[in-house]
C-alpha cells in the first residue's frame, strides 16, 4: 500500500508545482492512503469522479465521526480548552439535519442577489486599500492587499468594527505554517483570543454593528429556536475564518498565475468580459483549498474497489480532481478561456461552499481594480524567489512581490 513517503504534500516545492505529484497519485488509482502530520493515516479520493462521488454520498460517508461510530474526536475535544472545542459545533462539522438547520440560518445572506448588492462595497474597500499603494513602486501584494481585502469584507458583512482589523491580523498571524504540531500549538492562543472577542462582541451591547450578520444571527429563529451562544460563536468563527484565508490565496495565487503568463494577462486586458472564466480558471489552477475535511464511513463498504471499515476516514483531494485529465483537457495549462470548467474547488454535495459567490465577486473585483489602477504592474523579478507556505491542504503564497510602475 502506497503511503506518504512517496507523496510529499506539505513542502513548499509541492505547493510551487503540485501537478507532478498529483498525477502520480492518480496513477495509483481512485484512492490513495497518506500518513499526515497530526491527523494520521487518511484515505484520499484523488480522481475527479471518486472525489465528487465521496462528497455527494452522505448516506455512506458522514462528516461527524460520531455518526460513524467513532469516539476519537469527542475524546480529543474533551482534552482541548472549551473555547477551542466549541468550534466543532459549526455546520461543516455536522451532518443533516443539524447541518441543514445551521446552514438554513445563513443561506440567505450569501445568496447571489445579496452578494450582487455588496459589490459596490467590495469595490470601495479594494480602492481604499489600493489608494495606500499609489506612488509606491515595489510592494508585497499579499501583505498589503490580498490579506486585507477578504478580512475587511467579511468584517463588514459580520458587522465587526473596522478599528479591530489589526487585532485580528495579530491574533491570527501565527496561523501561517501549520504543517506540524508545534506550529499548531503556537497558533492556539491567537485562536482563543479571536473566539473570546467574538463571544464578547456578539452579546447585546458587545459592539457588533446592528446591521451586520452577527446581530442578525443572534436574533434569527428556526422552528422558534435561536442559536445557543456557543453555536453563534462557532458560526461566526467559521464564517470569519472560511471567508478570509481561502480568498486571500485565490487572489494572490490567481494574480501570480496571470502575471507570470503574459499571454493570458494580455487576453484579459484586451477582453475584460473574460473575467468570469478567468476567475473560474484561477480557482481550478490554484486550488487554494486543496482538500476537504475528512468524511467517515458509516458502515463497512466496498467503495471504488476497496474495502472500507465503519469509521474509516476519507477526504476529497480537490487539487488532484481539478487536474484529472479524464475531466479536463490539458489540465496543467492555465487557460482563462476554459469553458466549461466544472472544478471542485468549492467542494460539492451538501457542504458545497456557502461563500462561493462572495469569493468569486472578491476575486473578480480585486483583479479588475488592480489591473485598472496599475496598468504596468508586473512581477518583481529582482525580489526573492516565490515562497509557498508549508501548509497542509492550503496553497498559500507567502509573498507576491510586484512592481506597480514600469
Ligand atoms: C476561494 C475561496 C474559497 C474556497 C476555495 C472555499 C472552499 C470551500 C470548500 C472546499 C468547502 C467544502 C469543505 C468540505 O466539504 O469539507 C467549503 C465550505 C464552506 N465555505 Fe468556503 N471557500 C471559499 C470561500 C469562502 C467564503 C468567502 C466563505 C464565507 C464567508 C466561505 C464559507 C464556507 C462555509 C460556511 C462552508 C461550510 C458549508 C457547509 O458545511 O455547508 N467560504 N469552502
Amino acid at each position: 500500500m502506497l503511503e506518504s513517503r512517496s507523496f510529499d504534500i506539505l513542502s513548499p516545492e509541492f505547493h510551487a508545482n503540485p501537478f507532478p505529484t498529483l498525477d502520480r497519485m492518480r496513477a495509483d488509482g481512485a484512492t490513495v492512503r497518506l500518513k499526515l502530520p497530526i491527523i494520521g493515516r487518511t484515505w484520499f479520493a484523488v480522481t475527479y469522479d471518486s472525489c465528487a462521488a465521496l462528497l455527494k454520498d452522505d448516506a455512506t460517508f458522514a462528516r461527524d465521526p460520531g455518526n460513524a461510530g467513532s469516539r476519537t474526536q469527542a475524546r480529543i475535544l474533551g482534552f482541548l480548552p472549551r473555547t477551542i472545542g466549541l468550534l466543532a459545533l459549526n455546520m461543516l462539522g455536522h451532518d443533516d439535519p443539524e447541518h441543514r438547520r445551521l446552514r438554513g440560518l445563513v443561506d440567505q445572506a450569501f445568496q447571489r442577489r445579496t452578494i450582487q448588492a455588496m459589490k459596490p462595497m467590495i469595490t470601495e474597500i479594494a480602492d481604499r486599500l489600493l489608494d495606500k499603494l499609489t506612488g509606491r513602486t515595489q510592494v508585497d501584494l499579499v501583505a498589503e492587499f490580498c490579506r486585507d481585502l477578504p478580512l475587511w469584507v467579511i468584517c463588514a458583512m459580520l458587522g465587526l468594527p473596522e478599528q479591530d482589523h489589526d487585532r485580528f491580523k495579530n491574533w491570527l498571524g501565527r496561523l501561517k505554517d501549520t504543517a506540524d504540531i508545534a506550529a499548531v500549538i503556537r497558533a492556539i492562543p491567537g485562536v482563543i483570543r479571536v473566539v473570546r472577542y467574538l463571544r464578547r462582541v456578539s452579546r447585546p451591547g458587545g459592539g457588533a454593528l446592528p446591521d451586520g450578520l452577527t446581530v442578525a444571527l443572534r436574533d434569527a429563529k428556526t422552528d422558534g429556536q435561536t442559536l445557543s451562544e456557543d453555536e453563534l460563536v462557532s458560526m461566526i468563527f467559521l464564517l470569519f475564518g472560511a471567508g478570509q484565508e481561502t480568498t486571500t490565496h485565490l487572489i494572490s495565487g490567481g494574480l501570480y498565475a496571470l502575471l507570470s503568463q503574459e499571454g493570458q494577462l494580455a487576453q484579459l486586458r484586451s477582453n475584460p468580459s473574460l473575467m468570469p472564466t478567468c476567475v473560474e480558471e484561477c480557482l481550478r489552477y490554484v486550488s487554494p483549498v486543496q482538500m476537504t475535511k475528512p468524511r467517515f464511513a458509516v458502515r463497512d463498504v466496498v467503495w471504488q474497489g476497496r474495502q472500507f471499515r465503519r469509521g474509516d476516514m476519507l477526504a476529497g483531494f480537490l487539487a488532484a480532481a481539478n487536474c484529472d485529465p479524464a475531466k479536463f483537457e490539458n489540465p496543467h495549462v492555465f487557460d482563462i478561456r476554459r469553458h466549461p470548467n466544472p472544478h471542485l474547488s468549492f467542494g460539492t454535495g451538501v457542504h458545497f461552499c456557502l461563500g462561493f459567490q462572495l469569493a468569486r465577486a472578491e476575486a473578480a473585483i480585486a483583479f479588475e481594480r488592480i489591473l485598472t489602477r496599475f496598468p504596468d504592474i508586473c512581477l518583481n523579478r529582482d525580489a526573492q524567489k516565490m515562497v509557498w507556505r508549508k501548509r497542509l491542504g492550503i496553497r498559500a503564497l507567502a509573498q507576491l512581490p510586484v512592481k506597480l510602475v514600469a
